[in-house]
């Protein structure tokens, strides 16, 4: 989508109506982050790191979002662009329609292509209640109805997950959604009629329709189960569509991603069926990889709600297969992963209906790591106690090692394979050496991740206390640009932000800093501006002196910068040295002037002033 171009003429009033309106506690919790009143804030387990308390805090008042673990904060449009991993452009659309606000458009072709995306949507939630509606109510559907009920779906489970009935005429779906004022093209472009040689016809007839929900809860496609063995293939799928690519979809994660959130775990099942009878016994963080391989963009989709998959595939040669496939996915993506074994044959809906939910929450519980489920597979393949097959195992665990992410999983799991294998941990650290790992010093890790509190200079942690009150009191703003050039800031980020503010501070409008956010090309930069904006402000007052108090304080630190300045360039050029003395006589008086006096207008004096 090339919507930045199109769309960067929308008014800022648009902008900031859409964000005015769109209350951040609304939008977040909609996104499925729960969030629990604290004070006057809201927190809940912050969805863009890995944490077992809550340090994600949202404010209402304020309208912003931090998180204290890793530093990631910003207001409504920050939070829906690093969540819904969208552009500034398209989070702004998505926020306009959740409002059902129009944005205005110059030539009408993103328009256009909302409209058809918009048109495919709701043609897809006719047909889901159109197929539903053939079930539940059609004399037709009473075939469809007696294999579900057969199969132990009850009739609450049936209207939850909408199941449908697709009759077996040809040209059913075509009738009653062109006489809704539905088109031929639209039918087709939404998968749900194909063109054949004898004219238009059905995709799916006399099979029960699963529809297949995004993660937001938008109908984009259908899976069909056929009613008998003669009808193949078992299940019918949904082309890729403009909604619908299978790589980004998990079956169920709508209705699943509160409770995933809540559990901190999701299990991981092939089946729509295997969804249905979990959710029915009661058990709801489940989704299904619908037979597809899994990939990239479905791990990081599951990653956005939770640390931790149970995979739980069938008890067959490809269910054991597509797990190990799977799990490697996951794991690259920096999942943890465990796998629960079913008994040969079985899959999570027959072994509910046979042995009863406990049964499979034990089973659940008992889900081995990779390496025990490598381990496993090793012993169950070969001979584990002779050499030459340890070796081979030896092997194929180090590789497993080698993509993980977590150093202390890492750790952990080393620890245990040399246990299980009878081989010293220093073994598989030497072997993980030899396939290329290399091991970060934990000091260096440490380091990493403490940038942010990293120990500044006496002069910066000045320059971060003057721009961290800028930011609370943008009125204050023209007061220090006019003595300072934001290049006197020492410390990179200090520098950039106060070029930020000064760019915005033209005539005189104040900073509208939530704008600034927007605008932000930096995120790191952005979400230090919001964390500073949720501190618990000072009083306007006491602002202004820390601010006077940091500009005096700076300016010490200037005078002492050009005084050195002047006596290398006097040492270096041989300048004339009268001159040079007048310089240095001048300097340090007005730093003793600095130092001495309560309040200085500096102002045409600094000698920095202009910028260098
Ligand atoms: P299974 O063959 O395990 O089906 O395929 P199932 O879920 O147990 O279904 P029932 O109990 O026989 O009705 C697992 C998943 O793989 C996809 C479907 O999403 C199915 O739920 N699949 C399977 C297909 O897409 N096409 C097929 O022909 C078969
Ligand atoms: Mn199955």
């Amino acid at each position: 989508m090339n919507s930045s171009q199109t769309r960067s003429h929308v008014p800022r009033e648009t902008i900031d109506d859409i964000r005015s309106r769109s209350d951040i506690v609304e939008v977040i919790s909609e996104c499925g982050v729960v969030l629990r009143p604290a004070g006057r804030d809201y927190k809940g387990l912050c969805p863009f790191h890995d944490e077992k308390t809550p340090s994600f805090t949202v404010s209402p008042p304020k309208q912003m979002f931090y998180c204290f673990g890793c530093q990631t904060g910003g207001n409504v449009f920050t939070f829906v662009q690093k969540y819904e991993g969208k552009d500034f452009w398209e989070t702004l659309e998505w926020l306009a329609n959740r409002l059902n606000i129009d944005l205005p458009n110059p030539d009408g072709r993103a328009s256009a292509n909302r409209k058809r995306v918009t048109s495919l949507e709701d043609l897809n939630r006719f047909a889901v209640e159109y197929y539903h509606n053939q079930l539940l109510i059609d004399r037709a559907g009473a075939s469809a109805m007696q294999y579900l009920k057969h199969r132990g779906v009850q009739l609450k489970t049936l209207r939850s997950f909408q199941l449908g009935y697709a009759k077996p005429g040809r040209r059913d779906l075509i009738k009653a959604a062109t006489d809704k004022g539905f088109t031929i093209q639209q039918l087709i472009d939404a998968g749900l009629i194909k063109d054949e040689d004898r004219g238009p016809q059905d995709r799916f007839w006399n099979r029960v329709l699963f529809p297949i929900y995004n993660e937001r809860g938008v109908p984009v496609g259908f899976g069909g189960r056929s009613l008998s063995e003669e009808h193949q293939p078992k299940y019918l799928n949904s082309p890729a569509t403009v909604l619908y690519d299978k790589s980004n979809i998990l079956y169920n994660l709508d209705k699943a991603r509160q409770s995933i959130y809540k559990k901190q775990h999701v299990l991981l099942v092939e089946g729509y069926m295997d969804v249905l009878m979990l959710a029915q016994s009661g058990i709801e963080n489940v989704v299904a990889s619908s037979g597809t391989s899994l990939s990239e963009n479905h791990a990081s989709l599951l990653k956005r709600f939770a640390p931790e998959v149970i995979i739980v595939y069938d008890g067959d040669t490809s269910g054991f297969q597509a797990a190990h496939r799977g799990l490697h996915r996951l794991l690259s993506e920096g999942l943890q992963v465990r796998i629960a074994l079913l008994p040969e044959g079985e899959d999570p809906d027959s072994f509910t209906r046979e042995h009863g939910v406990t049964a499979f929450t034990e089973l659940t519980d008992k889900a081995i790591n990779l390496i025990e489920f490598q381990i496993q597979a090793a012993i169950q393949r070969h001979d584990i106690h002779r050499i030459d097959v340890k070796t081979q195992v030896v092997k194929e665990v180090v590789e497993t090692l080698l993509n993980l992410k977590n150093r202390v999983e890492r750790n952990e799991y080393v620890k245990y394979a040399a246990r299980e294998l009878h081989v010293e941990a220093s073994v598989l650290w030497q072997e993980l050496r030899d396939a290329g790992f290399k091991e970060t010093p934990i000091s260096n890790q440490k380091r990493r991740t403490k940038t942010n509190n990293q120990k500044l200079t006496p002069r910066a942690q000045i320059e971060r206390q003057l721009i961290e009150a800028l930011i609370q009191s943008p009125t204050l703003i023209s007061y220090v640009k006019s003595r300072f050039h934001y290049e006197s800031f020492t410390e990179p980020r200090f520098v950039r932000i106060a070029q930020l503010l000064w760019e915005a501070c033209t005539g005189d409008e104040n900073v509208d800093i939530q704008a600034l956010i927007n605008e932000c090309p930096d995120e790191k930069l952005s979400a230090f501006i919001s964390g500073v904006i949720l501190q618990r402000i000072p009083p306007p007052n006491l602002l202004q002196a820390r601010v006077e108090g940091c500009v005096k304080k700076l300016q010490h630190f200037l005078s002492q910068d050009l005084e050195q300045r002047v006596r290398s360039h006097a040492l270096a050029e041989g300048a004339d040295e009268m001159e040079t003395l007048e310089a240095l006589v001048k300097l340090s008086n007005q730093r003793r002037a600095l130092r001495n006096r309560d309040t200085v207008d500096t102002r045409g004096e600094n000698p920095n002033e202009g910028g260098s």
